[in-house]
């Protein structure tokens, strides 16, 4: 049952995208507007800008995106001619509820995804789906507050009692929430308002900040933890993750007190992956928050919640590593300032300054493994970069060969060497996207070219680069041809 690469012969080979990041059609048969549609173009020096409604004059490169929603059919043909085993999207929440709060679902949003997933069957392409991927319904947030407020839980548990009851027999594979964990840095405004849909006036304290982060962690854990409990009751069948971020963070000296701080460090960024897998918070969150006077809003029935609805798989994003150095003033408290981060003179970075660190990605899968004993699955890992397309319309791009060549030794040696349960491996953004920090199209991670600029101008044609041969390779021998 395994290959020459050691891989088991059913692994998953695919592609991961979101939808607010390639779909288009934002406001398209009765979809309404998410968070993800009210964020501007940004760049790698400039944040994108959150802006209240959609204002005129202002461009918003996820209302359009590549126009997947058009496209999905020849999209869909073209991850079947790299040998895809399965697709990894999410559905968006307001194509299905536009307000979030809606009584009734919206059939015509329940069918586009009826739509896509029976295109993917048709190549025995498995649907990989994430049901909340920074895509909440921008009422919620104006409303409720975003995650704030505990209504909001059973608003997401209709959602996903809807979708797992329409696509019970057309999805097998699903996570919860897209990278739960990015909220452990509360003073970034995307990753407040793409987690949880916070959205904060300028000058709000941090501890505010911090405050709001594990009440809105807590709902959004207890409605994970509610939703997979129910997706099992409607198929058994059913294999429902969790979705983290997973950035190790390396002590920058063989200092005890770097090591005890970097330990400290990757202890906070995985709280939430402890909850979702073990049913209950670590000993030593318990401590911190008495300690801060921290008082989430929790009740007993949320503690049987999240104890009976833990999770059958680890889903994971892996980019990059960082590196952290303790000091004196802030002790072993991480505070997300950048201040206790340290460069890492050992790592060559993007050009979005982002580590490159293939042997990360083997401790990251063997870390996951002595920690929670749970298969995993690589559901996001690539390289952002900006592309030149040739005069006769070809795309050379040796450097993303190269990052996902030595990422993809690295998965295997896990596997091989550690005897890490690896179910599979979506590199992220298969197909050209709009990016999520930045929204913009120019940083590029596909197999498959896009001719859409960062104005949302271009053909919207798609073409095959030099990775996308590659990638057929790979997945046609299993990991066998590098
Ligand atoms: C992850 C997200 O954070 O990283 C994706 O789940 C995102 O939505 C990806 O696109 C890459 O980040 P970026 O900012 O380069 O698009």
């Amino acid at each position: 049952t395994t290959s020459s690469s050691g891989l088991p012969k059913n692994f998953l080979w695919g592609g991961a995208v979101a939808a607010h990041q390639l779909e288009g059609g934002w406001d398209a048969d009765g979809k309404g507007p998410s968070i993800a549609d009210v964020m501007t173009v940004g760049s790698a020096t400039t944040p994108r800008e959150i802006t209240q409604d959609v204002e005129a004059g202002k461009y918003y490169p996820n209302h359009n995106a590549i126009d997947f929603y058009h496209h999905y059919k020849e999209d869909v043909k073209l991850f079947a001619e790299m040998g895809f085993k399965c697709f990894r999207t999410s559905i968006a929440w307001t194509r299905i509820f536009p307000n979030g709060d809606d009584a009734e679902p919206n059939e015509a949003g329940l069918k586009f995804y009826d739509d896509l997933f029976a295109e993917c069957h048709r190549y025995g392409i498995e649907p990989v789906i994430t049901l909340s991927h920074f895509e909440m319904p921008l009422h919620l947030v104006h409303e409720y507050g975003g995650w704030r407020s505990r209504k909001v839980i059973d608003f997401f548990v209709r959602f996903a009692r809807t979708c797992f009851e329409r696509y019970r027999d057309s999805v097998k594979y699903w996570m919860t929430f897209n990278e739960i964990d990015n909220q452990s840095d509360y003073l970034n405004d995307f990753l407040m308002a793409t987690n949880s849909g916070l959205v904060y006036p300028e000058g709000t304290p941090a501890k505010d900040r911090e405050a709001d982060m594990f009440q809105a962690s807590h709902y959004e854990l207890v409605a994970s933890a509610l939703a997979v409990k129910i997706g099992h009751a409607i198929n058994p069948d059913f294999e429902i993750g969790n979705m983290i971020n997973f950035t190790p963070f390396y002590a920058i000296s063989a200092k005890p007190e770097d090591v005890l701080f970097a330990h400290k460090v990757n202890d906070l960024r995985n709280w939430w992956t402890d909850v979702q897998v073990n049913g209950e918070y670590p000993e030593w969150l318990v401590k911190y928050l008495e300690r801060e006077d921290f008082r989430p809003d929790a009740t007993e029935e949320d503690f049987q919640a999240l104890r009976e609805g833990t999770v059958d798989y680890i889903g994971f994003s892996y980019y990059a590593s960082n590196a952290v150095q303790y000091d004196e003033q802030s002790g072993y408290a991480f505070k997300p300032d950048g201040k206790q981060l340290a460069e890492n003179p050992y790592l060559p970075k993007t050009e979005w300054g982002w580590t490159v660190d293939p042997l990360g990605l083997r401790f990251a899968l063997d870390w996951l493994t002595d920690r929670y004993h749970k298969p995993l699955f690589i559901v996001e890992n690539g390289l952002g970069a900006v592309d030149h397309v040739e005069d006769d319309g070809s795309v050379h791009d040796p450097y993303r060969v190269d990052y996902l060549r030595q990422h993809v030794q690295a998965m295997i040696d896990a596997v091989r060497l550690d005897g890490v349960n690896l179910m599979g491996y979506t590199p992220w953004g298969c197909i050209d996207l709009v990016a999520a920090s930045t929204g913009q199209m120019s940083k590029r991670y596909g197999f498959i070219y896009v001719d859409v600029d960062d104005e949302g101008k271009g053909s919207f044609a798609r073409s095959r680069k030099d990775s996308f041969y590659w990638y057929q390779q790979v997945i046609k021998t299993n990991g066998g041809n590098l």
